[in-house]
């Protein structure tokens, strides 16, 4: 038998200090029965989208050092935001003897055939942050609370239009304010949970007249930009200054879903003389505390990020694929939302945090994820 798997690696401490077989997170139950074979001896496959995006460089370090630090062997690799790229990568994969992948599929529709020969060689697949779609054989997706990100995004953007205050209450503005809406990629499932819980905030302010998309783009289609370019972003708020607000108005916040899109934003905004005391930076949101943003944001000239711990990502992963590997299967604390299209997958969601100017330092310093260094240069030492 090619699989060996093993029990060995389900109760070896992680590098966080988490013990797997304790139970908590993603952690199932181990296989009963299942054949031991030492974790050094299993092979881990993760395929991460691309490396322009320190996020990604930041999960792709977390799931390896942690699986190393239990056992096993990784290999990790980027696929340059390149479709096929990436399933040339996760073939190749398979044919070494990966015993489980890790995915963070760039084109969330892209990679069935992959996923059916991995499911040929009996090999768990773990979904990572990105819900891989239209497959019977995705066995497990860890992820934050999308949707929530969404709202979230859409409450910071009132609260720095004033219309509502942080802790959630009424705030003293009431507007009208001119907004701009930005989406994701639409290959990406979670463009649309951004999206979805985002409008179920503003949609209400947008129909009674506090909020005016002035562009009267609203719709995903209109607000997406592929493969989350930042300047794709740029370009497109330029059009929209351009054909919306050349007759003296003002844009007062954009919703934008990723730091790379509100850089790009913040670069089309202060190039059109946004930015002084008379006309002064629009409220953008944002996502991932990316370092040049959460500089910008200490600066005041991004608004908002919404902070998703790619430490506690990459451990869920983890303790997810020791379940597997042990024979037997995660925990989920989701098993309703995520229907890839074929099947609902079972996830395991994790809270995220939003972040102003005045929580950068408790949020992101405090628990080490930035050094106060990192927040005042702007880079990633
Ligand atoms: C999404 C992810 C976001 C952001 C974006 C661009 O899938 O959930 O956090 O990183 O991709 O990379």
């Amino acid at each position: 038998m090619r699989r060996k798997l093993g029990l060995a690696a389900a109760c070896t401490a992680l590098a966080l200090g988490l013990v797997a077989c304790a139970g908590s997170g993603a952690g199932g139950g181990g296989g009963a029965g299942s054949s031991a074979a030492p974790a050094q001896e299993l092979l881990v496959g993760v395929s991460m989208p691309t490396q322009t995006s320190e996020r990604w460089i930041a999960d792709g370090d977390s799931v390896r050092e942690q699986l190393q630090a239990a056992g096993y062997q990784v290999d990790l690799q980027y696929a340059g935001d390149d479709i096929p790229t990436q399933s040339q990568q996760v073939d190749q994969m398979i044919t070494q003897g990966a015993d489980l992948l890790i995915i963070a599929a760039i084109d969330g529709t892209a990679l069935s055939s992959q996923l059916q020969a991995a499911a040929g060689a009996n090999i768990p697949v773990i979904s990572y942050d990105r819900l891989i779609r239209d497959s019977q054989n995705v066995d497990f997706y860890v992820t934050f609370d999308n949707f929530q990100v969404g709202v979230a995004q859409a409450n910071a953007l009132l609260t720095g239009l004033g219309i509502k205050n942080a802790d959630g209450s009424q705030g003293s503005a009431t507007g009208p304010f001119n907004i701009e809406l930005f989406a994701g990629s639409l290959d990406d499932n979670n463009a649309f949970f951004f999206f979805n819980g985002a409008m179920s905030v503003l949609q209400p302010l947008i129909d009674n007249g506090t909020l005016v998309v002035k562009s009267k783009q609203t719709g995903i289609e209109q607000a997406a930009i592929l493969r989350w370019q930042q300047e794709t972003a740029q370009r497109r708020m330029e059009d929209l200054l351009t054909s919306s607000y050349n007759d003296g108005t003002r844009v007062a916040g954009v919703l934008s879903p990723y730091d790379g899109l509100s850089r790009g934003i913040l670069t089309a905004l202060q190039n059109a003389g946004y930015g002084t005391p008379q006309n002064p930076i629009p409220v953008v949101t944002g996502q991932d505390a990316e370092i040049a943003s959460v500089k910008l944001i200490a600066d005041r000239v991004q608004s908002s990020t919404i902070f998703k711990d790619t430490r506690l990502l990459a451990e869920q992963a983890v303790v997810a694929a020791q379940a597997f590997l042990g024979g037997g299967q995660p925990n989920a604390n989701d098993t309703t939302t995520y229907d890839n299209g074929v099947k609902v997958v079972p996830s395991y969601l994790l809270p995220v945090e939003t972040v102003f100017a005045d929580n950068i330092n408790s949020v992101l310093v405090d628990s080490g994820y930035w050094t106060a260094d990192e927040v005042a240069s702007g880079q990633n030492k």
